[in-house]
């Protein structure tokens, strides 16, 4: 299905975040992907929104299935384990999914992991009860066919997490700092509620809060994590370290919940 106004709109939004390429080509590695080691130190949230939603769509007798888009170190869909017997993730990143196995095997819950980027390798998984997808839409530039795909693979719900403004404008003041550049203030989350619409999903939200306490990696990892997204040398880690202050700088606080039952 081809996106209409509002897809148009959050993919020309997402295109602004690209990184101009005199920066890129003095990147000293690439700014993009997601280091395992920063996402396995999170403190699990056990009780959100998110994992009520999901929770009350499951079978109350725990022969539950999930299947976790974008699973990461499975933050989304471990809190899960006790109403689901059988959890699926899928990844673009082997390194991610190598620690999701790990943390599911120590969960005890059965588990396994499908490599590939959604929606391309939604052949290759299974329908489940409930699909979760977090922290993923502003990666993605065609929101609707993607989220069509999730609606496609659950039998009883789709839960999607997501912060109210793009990730990466936690960073922005560093941006304007050490390359004097503005960075985008878009999308929002409320602009993808709108393709979701025009989509035909008629998704619910939840706004709320996440604490503010609860990253616990390394502070050098997080340094290293700021100074890679932002295309430096390591030489400028003090300087990162001071500007940064609050390692919460990458969990922005305001966060919605986003939920559809299985037509
Ligand atoms: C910000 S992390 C979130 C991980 C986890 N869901 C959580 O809430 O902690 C995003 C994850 O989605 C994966 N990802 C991004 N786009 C994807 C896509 N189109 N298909 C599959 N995985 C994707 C990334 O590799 C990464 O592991």
């Amino acid at each position: 299905m081809p996106d209409g106004e509002a897809g148009k709109r959050w993919a020309q939004a997402l295109a602004e975040w690209a990184i101009p390429e005199p920066i890129l080509a003095r990147a000293p590695e690439s700014p993009w992907g997601f280091p395992p080691e920063i996402f396995a130190t999170n403190a699990r949230d056990e009780d959100t929104p998110s994992i009520r939603r999901a929770l009350e769509a499951l079978p109350d007798d725990g022969s539950g299935s999930v299947l976790d888009v974008g699973v990461g170190t499975g933050a989304g869909s471990l809190p899960l384990a006790a109403k689901a017997s059988h959890i699926t993730g899928v990844d673009e990143s082997p390194n991610m999914l190598e620690t999701f196995a790990r943390a599911a095997d120590e969960a005890g819950v059965a588990h396994d992991e499908i490599q590939g980027s959604w929606p391309e390798i939604a052949g290759r998984t299974k329908p489940a009860d409930v699909v979760v997808c977090n922290h993923v839409l502003y990666n993605v530039a065609e929101l609707g066919a993607f989220a069509l795909a999730l609606t496609a693979r659950a039998t009883k719900r789709v839960v999607a997490e997501s912060t109210d403004v793009h990730p990466q404008m936690s960073l922005n003041r560093l941006w304007k700092h050490f390359h004097g550049l503005e960075r985008p203030q878009g999308p929002t989350v409320q602009d993808a509620i709108n393709v979701l619409k025009e989509a035909g999903i008629g998704a619910r939200i939840e706004h709320w809060h996440r604490e503010r306490a609860q990253r616990t990696a390394d502070r050098q990892l997080i340094v290293a994590f700021t100074r890679r997204r932002l295309c430096l040398p390591a030489e400028c880690d003090p300087e990162i370290d001071r500007l940064l202050a609050d390692t919460s700088v990458f969990r922005p606080s305001a966060m919605s919940t986003i939920w559809w039952d299985a037509p």
